[in-house]
């Protein structure tokens, strides 16, 4: 009988480092990430450079720790974050993979790190079943995906211009709050208004499901410089930012779902932490009759227990370490193909 598959996950694509162990039957053993928001804050963003230095710094003793909380399982293939991001960040867990593939004699994959997005779902109990449309929300994504299974995926609608998060994070800087901007934005929305201004719903009179968030960041700006420098007046235009996108991406996928008869939503990446999205979503999902997903909050931000599924999911791919250590920058998500077959 063969062994079931157990797979070490690396995760080092933009400002997160992370490890996971996913066990083809039992699921994840162990899972463990080091955030470096501290170290890029006082920067207003990520710096790639210092990025790829604290990856280095993070990976090893975050893998050390989840084969330890895994109880040291003979593992059969490694899989790491092969793109999209940022090269030299991708480049030290593609290294790290390749290292510890020739050293243990262990088959490694490079893995689509949006694709782990996208079946981030299946990694709890409750996992929908396909096909199903996804909404990714991250500071570097927004995309509608029609998933009709493993490998099957295309893309409806993206942001032409900002992703959803950046939108957030540029107004949220824009009003004097710190970075990452999103969540402190949210929060002070909760003060506010969501009627005081009246902001574009980006792209909703238009057909399709593209977006385009740059007109919004605009009007926040001149909103902001005609409003007096008082809290409750930042709140008024924090919560009506915040409910212009949330108007925006319910419509969206609301469209999305009635254009390809999908049953189910799946909400993924940073933004589906949002609390305003979640509530709106919900609502509409119980008037619309559509299942509504969410990763735990933990799987909807970058992690590695994502990567170390997609790896087990891709087994059949997996080569020898010596051939890996490769990174790719820009990687369109449709041209992937469903899993090879494991042989029997
Ligand atoms: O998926 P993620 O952790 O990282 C990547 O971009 O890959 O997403 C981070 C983004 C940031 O732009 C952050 O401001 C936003 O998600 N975000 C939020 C909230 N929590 C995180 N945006 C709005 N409301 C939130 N509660
Ligand atoms: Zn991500």
């Amino acid at each position: 009988m063969q062994r079931p598959s157990i797979i070490l996950g690396i995760e080092s694509s933009c400002d997160e480092s992370a490890a996971a162990v996913y066990h083809e039957e039992y699921g994840l053993l162990g899972h463990a990430l080091h955030s470096q928001v501290a170290l890029h804050a006082d920067y207003g963003g990520v710096v790639p450079e210092l990025a790829s230095r604290d990856h280095i710094r993070k990976l090893t003793p975050l893998i050390e720790q989840v084969m330890a909380d895994a109880g040291q399982p003979e593992l059969t293939g490694i899989a790491y974050t092969r793109g999209p991001g940022l090269v030299g960040a991708l480049l030290v867990g593609a290294s790290i993979a390749a290292g510890l593939g020739m050293s243990r004699s262990l088959p490694v994959l490079g893995v689509h790190h949006m694709e782990g997005h996208l079946l981030s779902p299946l990694l709890e109990d409750d996992a929908p079943d396909f096909p199903f449309v996804a909404l990714l929300v991250s500071g570097g994504h927004t995309l509608l995906v029609y998933v009709e299974g493993v490998g099957r995926y295309r893309v409806l609608g993206q942001s032409l211009d900002d992703a959803v998060g950046e939108a957030f994070d540029k107004s949220a800087k824009m009003l004097g709050l710190g970075y990452p901007g999103g969540p402190a934005l949210a929060a002070l929305a909760t003060e506010g208004n969501p009627e005081a201004h009246a902001f574009p719903r980006p792209m909703l009179r238009r057909a399709g499901l593209d977006f385009s968030f740059s007109g919004l960041k605009t009007a926040v700006m001149l909103a902001i410089k005609a409003a007096p420098d008082t809290r409750a007046a930042h709140a008024d235009i924090a919560a009506s930012f915040q409910q212009a996108v949330v108007d925006t991406l319910v419509a969206k996928c609301a469209r999305a779902l009635t254009a390809t008869g999908a049953p189910a939503l799946v909400v993924a990446g940073g933004v589906g932490a949002n609390t305003t999205l979640r509530a709106a979503l919900a609502e509409r999902g119980s008037r619309d009759g559509f299942g509504l997903y969410f990763p735990r909050l933990d799987f909807c931000t970058d992690n590695a227990a994502m990567i170390a599924l997609v790896g087990c999911l891709r087994r059949a791919e997996m080569t020898p370490g010596i051939a890996a250590a490769e990174v790719t920058a820009r990687w369109p998500l449709d041209t992937l193909r469903p899993p090879a077959a494991v042989p029997a």
